[in-house]
């Protein structure tokens, strides 16, 4: 199974498994995915949740052939019902960023509560690249974390940024060495097995609450944009051309 999950000591571990794909995501995975964290908010014995990829990839992002062949229809498919359950987890939501992160494997950190990157990471989200654009709350949350500017190079250039870069942006918490990455991050999450659930629970509504409305509205709207663009001629070229292994050529389109 490409997502594994397990919960030991209080926290509920979501592994994201598919290696050989890079850890791309299918709807398969988002729906074991959007289970889990449905399970880890019912389960009393759960204090946090850990998101943790594999050695040197966090996710390469949608499955771009899942992207092609099946694209969400609407806001109850896998990816929404797990990006929902992620937003409105009242548990705190810690990611052990262990490789590169791309497309939604950077835009899910914004609704983490801390992020640990890997000083091998690298975060992206090249939505524009892929004829595509911004997702779940990033065209919102990324000018509000970085400024409008940065947010550009980030948004519409596609940038990577650094490890570093995502810690002074405000998407992270702390760079660690590649192999402390997931130790430190499952720390920080046992670190709740000490402190009053139901203070936690109340602090993150507090903190999120007045927030959620609006985020859930920006992301059906992009939502909207984002399924016409899925099916644009600008998005099937660049997917093409990411399965010829070869650069997008969009000179043809006005
Ligand atoms: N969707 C589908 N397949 C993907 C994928 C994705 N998002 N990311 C990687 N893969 C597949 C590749 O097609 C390749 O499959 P193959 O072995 O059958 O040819 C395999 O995973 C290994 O990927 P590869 O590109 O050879 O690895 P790399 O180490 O050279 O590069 C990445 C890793 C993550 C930088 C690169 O795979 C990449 O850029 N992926 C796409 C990221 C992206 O645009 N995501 C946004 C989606 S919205």
């Amino acid at each position: 199974m490409s997502i594994k999950t397990a919960v030991v000591n209080g926290v509920a571990t979501i592994e994201i498994a598919r290696p050989e794909k890079k850890n791309a995501l299918t709807q398969a995975m988002y729906e074991a995915m959007a289970h889990a964290l449905g399970q880890a908010q019912a389960d009393g014995s759960v204090r946090a949740v850990l998101i943790a990829g594999q050695p040197g990839i966090f996710t390469s992002g949608n499955d771009i052939e899942d992207f092609m062949q099946r694209p969400p229809q609407d806001i109850d498919s896998p990816v929404f019902r797990f990006m929902q359950a992620l937003v409105g987890c009242d548990k705190p939501v810690v990611a052990a960023v262990t490789g590169a992160a791309i497309g939604i494997g950077t835009t899910l950190l914004l609704h983490c509560d801390f992020v640990y990157v890997s000083d091998e990471a690298r975060l992206a989200m090249p939505f524009v690249s892929l004829g595509l654009v911004p997702e779940f709350a990033s065209s919102l949350l990324v000018p509000e974390l970085m400024g409008a500017r940065r947010a550009a190079e980030k948004l519409l250039l596609g940038d990577p940024f650094t490890p570093e870069h995502a810690v002074e942006c405000g998407i992270a918490n702390a760079v660690l060495p590649a192999a402390e990455v997931v130790n430190h991050a499952r720390r920080v999450a046992e670190r709740f097995n000490a402190l009053p659930p139901g203070a936690v629970r109340d602090s993150k509504r507090l903190i999120h609450g007045p927030r959620r409305e609006r985020i859930m509205q920006v992301i059906a709207e992009e939502a909207t944009v984002f399924g016409q663009r899925l099916r644009s001629p600008e998005a099937m070229e660049a997917f093409q051309a990411f399965f010829q292994k070869r650069q997008p050529d969009f000179s043809q389109f006005s």
